[in-house]
């Protein structure tokens, strides 16, 4: 079998970086796209991925807009004869309570965080279904389900990209394509660490296994999913979450 091809949005972030790594690890070729602006972080994530990296691949990508996303996409199509994994872990936080939240802090958070699904999802799909395979993964986030204190906009976003998934899952159900949503609870990135300290604390009091989780334990569900013996999980919500939020 020829190697699987994977995109990743937000795959210089936090959870992204980790996520390329173990599909690398997997033997995925993957191309990681970001934000170009993020030169620090670019050059970070070169240096955490050198190990593998004729195996991942950075490119600029504004997920905000349909046309890049477009591009980049027939761009690796192109190159590469197609594109078999898509992992949308791209997402921003504007945290306020709704009291106090801008139409630009609303606007940006469901852009980035759902406007970006669909631009990639969008212009993806098309080619795993006439190609009969497709992985697609979308990091949605425990707060999607439950709510939380000054996230209405992000919790909206993260909430619609499961309704998104479901739909999704069965429209390309029958070529071959799964579609699930994978909700991490509070983990180890810099997002997590731009909480005031003390709230943070306390919400790591209310994780039953008592810590945040490692991006790695996110990344190795999504590994598990995009696999190609994974064909009959879609349209699910896997939550990694270490208990924080529990129900069936
Ligand atoms: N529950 C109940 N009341 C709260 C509260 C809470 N969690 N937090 C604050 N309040 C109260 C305040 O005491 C204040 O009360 P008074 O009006 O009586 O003084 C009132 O609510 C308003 O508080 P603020 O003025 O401080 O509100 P704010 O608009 O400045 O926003 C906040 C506060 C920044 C949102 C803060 O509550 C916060 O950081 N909350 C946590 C948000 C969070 O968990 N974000 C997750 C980011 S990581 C992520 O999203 C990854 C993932 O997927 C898990």
């Amino acid at each position: 079998m020829n190697q699987r091809i994977a995109l990743v949005s937000g795959g210089i972030g936090g959870l992204g970086t980790e996520i390329c790594r173990h599909l690398a690890a997997s033997g995925h070729f993957v191309i990681a796209a970001d934000l170009g602006v993020r030169t620090e972080r670019i050059a970070a994530f070169r240096e955490e991925t050198a190990d593998l990296g004729d195996r991942i691949r950075f490119e600029p990508l504004d997920i905000a807009s349909f046309d890049a996303c477009a591009e980049l996409i027939q761009r690796i199509e192109a190159g590469h004869g197609r594109l078999d994994v898509l992992v949308n872990a791209a997402g921003i936080t504007r945290d306020t309570t709704l009291r106090k939240m801008s139409q630009e802090q609303w606007h940006s958070v469901l852009t980035v965080n759902l406007d970006g699904v669909f631009n990639l999802c969008r212009n993806a799909v098309e080619g795993m279904c006439t190609r009969g395979y497709g992985r697609i993964v979308n990091i949605s986030s425990v707060n999607g389900q439950t709510g939380q204190f000054g996230q209405t906009n992000y919790a909206a976003a993260k909430a619609g990209m499961h309704g998104f998934t479901m739909a999704l899952a069965r429209e390309v159900a029958r070529k071959g394509v799964t579609v699930n949503s994978v909700s991490p609870g509070y983990c180890e990135t810099a997002m997590v660490m731009q909480i005031a300290p003390e709230i943070r604390a306390q919400i790591i009091e209310d994780v039953p296994v008592g810590r945040l989780g490692k991006p790695s334990e996110i990344a190795r569900v999504v590994d598990f999913l995009v696999a190609a013996d994974s064909g009959f999980i879609t349209g699910a919500n896997i939550p990694v979450n270490g208990g924080y939020f529990m129900d069936f």
